[in-house]
């Protein structure tokens, strides 16, 4: 009984370290700045909604990042027949088994941008879906940096804004509140020149492109729900079969 209490111990101990851990990365893939984080509406289950991302992500994304561990066709599992992958994703030259590499170098995208642009297939899992889907929400416009952009999630950020045909151009909004008797600064963005989405259109299409981004991290989530259920049943019909068989052993004994 002792040792169950110890064992119970010893995996609370494992559980608070894990979740300090947790709380940890989340701190540090939020790239050391204060904006609270939204909350990604992730659902790998909408098929519809990860293929809008996989098509924003290879229009708007693929100039400058890979995502060389997903291959093309692998994109049939959010429910594109390669005949729509050919048409609609492909970068000229690519075949529909290729992975979905880039042409630029990282070290001419080094000196046009300041840093190189990172691979994105497991970014999701790296930096986790409610960052990404900040970041993407925070930019404003900045003429003190060099491409013009900068983000509240991401101060000094070296990628320009992906998507402003898509927002517009955010600026900063600088609020004074009182606090506990202490004046603070709260920044904020706030629309200015429109872009051809509105602001929820843009939300929207954000979630959709973390979603895929989530999807590209963890393919093998789309099945795990299946696989759990065929794996109930299967327990299932095996404890039916073994309950059978025990009847029968001891039949003769009663
Ligand atoms: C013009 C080139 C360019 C395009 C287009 C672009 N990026 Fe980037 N991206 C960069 C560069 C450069 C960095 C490295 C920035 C840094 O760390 O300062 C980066 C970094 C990132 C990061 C890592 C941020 C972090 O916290 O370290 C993410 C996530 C990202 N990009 C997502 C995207 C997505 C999603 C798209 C498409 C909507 C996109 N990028 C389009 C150039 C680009």
């Amino acid at each position: 009984m002792m040792k169950a209490f110890q064992s119970l111990g010893a995996l609370r101990a494992l559980a608070s370290l894990l979740a300090a851990l947790c709380f940890a990365s989340t701190a540090i893939a939020a790239g050391g700045s204060d904006v609270p984080l939204s909350k990604a509406p992730v659902n790998l289950r909408d098929a519809v909604s990860l293929q809008r991302g996989a098509h924003l992500f290879v229009n708007y994304c693929m100039g400058c990042h890979s995502a060389n561990y997903m291959r093309y066709n692998r994109l049939t599992e959010i429910g594109l027949t390669e005949e729509q992958i050919r048409e609609y994703l492909l970068l000229s030259g690519d075949k529909v088994g290729s992975t979905m590499s880039i042409a630029m170098r990282p070290a001419d995208a080094k000196e046009w941008m300041g840093k190189a642009p990172p691979d994105l297939t497991v970014i999701a899992r790296s930096k986790r879906p409610d960052y990404l889907y900040t970041l993407l929400r925070s930019y404003y416009v900045d003429e003190s940096r060099a491409l013009g952009w900068n983000n509240l999630a991401y101060p000094n950020i070296g990628m320009p804004h992906p998507l402003w045909q898509l927002q517009g151009q955010p600026v900063l909004k600088v609020e004074e509140r009182e606090s506990h008797g202490h004046t603070v600064q709260v920044r904020s963005i706030a629309p200015d020149l429109p872009g051809v989405l509105s602001a929820a259109e843009y939300d929207r299409a954000v979630a959709d492109l973390v979603n895929f981004l989530t999807y590209m991290g963890e393919p093998w989530r789309l099945h795990s729900v299946r696989i759990g259920i065929i794996v109930m049943f299967f327990l299932a019909i095996m404890l039916l079969l073994v309950y059978l068989l025990k009847l029968e052993f001891w039949r003769d004994v009663h």
